[in-house]
């Protein structure tokens, strides 16, 4: 079915609302975004808040300015039609007394999948679909991953000179690049549910990992450090920050300061896959890594990646310097070969952003 200009310029505001949780809805949920029209007029509007909290839709009706009866839904995400955390939206749309519903995207939730619309279309409320995936999928690619793959969707984020080093032999990276691009970052670690870092970065530049630019609310992905043998200083700043830290290492490792300790059977280093898929039932729908060339060699060697931002700087640090990823190779059929998906200037740096 056709739809009409108006019904996609509505879906896109309701669009447009989804991307309000976009650093306060990273575990469990999707963002989505819901307004409600009646007689050409915008009558109610909500937008999934919180993780935990009350979904788009019943937002947009807990504030109406008129009965909602006879109204269009314009929702960016096929309703859910299951009691989870909070009742099934499908059943608050219908008791509404909504007359059509408009969505941007089917749920790919198993306990969704079609079931939401269905629940509608039974109830004798009309529905139209239209796909938006260029924007429905950018607004929540961990949704989409975890219910694939059983992994959250992974962003590697890495800071290098034109010549391709993240740090100097001895381990200094600071500062690679100028502040507009560690300005960008934070954006990227405020969408995250969880950051990842090796413990090699911990030990060589103490950082806190943490959302420091007010802009992005009160966002606090959960750190983590991927440390076989337990090695992460006690002192590290990273406990001198609020949030959740994670160490994942072998078992028996001694407890460190407050961090969960996620002891698992290793191999010759810490099972990534494994890692992504406890993050993945732990509810996390973005993470980013933000390592050192060892951990960085591990997640592209082993395919576990889907974007990765690169911010280049204009210098070169020579070639004693350490490279992006010690992935070892000796032939070009070993290359890993990615697509540039974007490339911005950042103050005096580039930003790249590479899918595989
Ligand atoms: N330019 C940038 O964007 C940037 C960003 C971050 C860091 N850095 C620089 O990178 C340097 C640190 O890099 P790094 O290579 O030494 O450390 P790293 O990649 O941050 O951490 C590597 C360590 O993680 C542990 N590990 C456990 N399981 C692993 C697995 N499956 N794969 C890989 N590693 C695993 C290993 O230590 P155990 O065996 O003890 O577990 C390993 O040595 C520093 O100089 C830092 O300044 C640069």
């Amino acid at each position: 079915m056709t739809v009409p200009a108006v019904d996609r310029l509505y879906l896109r505001s309701a669009i447009r609302l989804a991307e309000k949780g976009l650093f306060s809805v990273t575990t469990n949920n999707p963002r989505v975004g819901c307004l409600l029209v009646k007689s050409g007029h915008i009558i109610g509007q909500g937008w999934h808040r919180e993780d935990g909290g009350p979904h788009a839709e019943i937002d947009a009706l807990s504030n109406t300015v008129e009965d909602p009866r006879g109204s269009t839904a314009y929702i960016s995400l096929e309703p859910c039609c299951w009691e989870g955390r909070t009742p099934p939206c499908t059943t608050a749309l219908i008791k509404a007394g909504i007359a059509r519903t408009v969505i941007a995207a089917r749920d790919p939730h198993p306990r969704v999948a079609g079931g939401g619309v269905r629940a509608l279309l039974d109830a004798g409320i009309e529905v139209t679909e239209e796909n938006l995936p260029e924007e429905t999928d950018a607004l929540n690619p961990g949704p989409l991953m975890r219910g694939e793959n059983n992994r959250p969707f992974v962003r590697l984020k890495t800071a290098i000179s034109i010549d391709g080093r993240t740090a100097m032999a001895d381990g200094q990276s600071r500062w690679i690049t100028g502040e507009e691009a560690r300005a960008d970052a934070q954006y990227w670690r405020a969408r995250s549910a969880a950051i990842i870092t090796g413990v090699g970065t911990v030990i060589a530049d103490d950082p806190r990992l943490n959302v420091r630019d007010q802009r992005f609310g009160n966002a606090k992905p959960l750190r983590v450090v991927v440390d076989t043998g337990g090695r992460t200083p006690r002192d590290a700043a990273l406990f001198g920050e609020k949030g959740r830290i994670a160490i994942v290492c072998a078992k028996g490792v001694e407890s460190i300061n407050r961090a969960e300790m996620w002891e698992q059977q290793v191999g010759p280093a810490i099972d990534l896959a494994k890692l992504l898929e406890t993050l993945s039932d732990q509810g996390c729908n973005e993470v980013l890594v933000e390592a050192g060339a060892t951990l960085n060699a591990s997640f592209l060697g082993q395919g576990l990646w889907d974007e990765m931002i690169v911010y280049i700087a204009p210098r070169l640090m020579g070639d004693t310097a350490r490279p992006l990823a010690a992935l070892g190779f000796t032939g070009m059929e070993e290359a890993i070969s990615t697509t540039v998906k974007s490339i911005d200037t950042l103050g005096p740096d580039l930003r790249i952003v590479l899918t595989p």
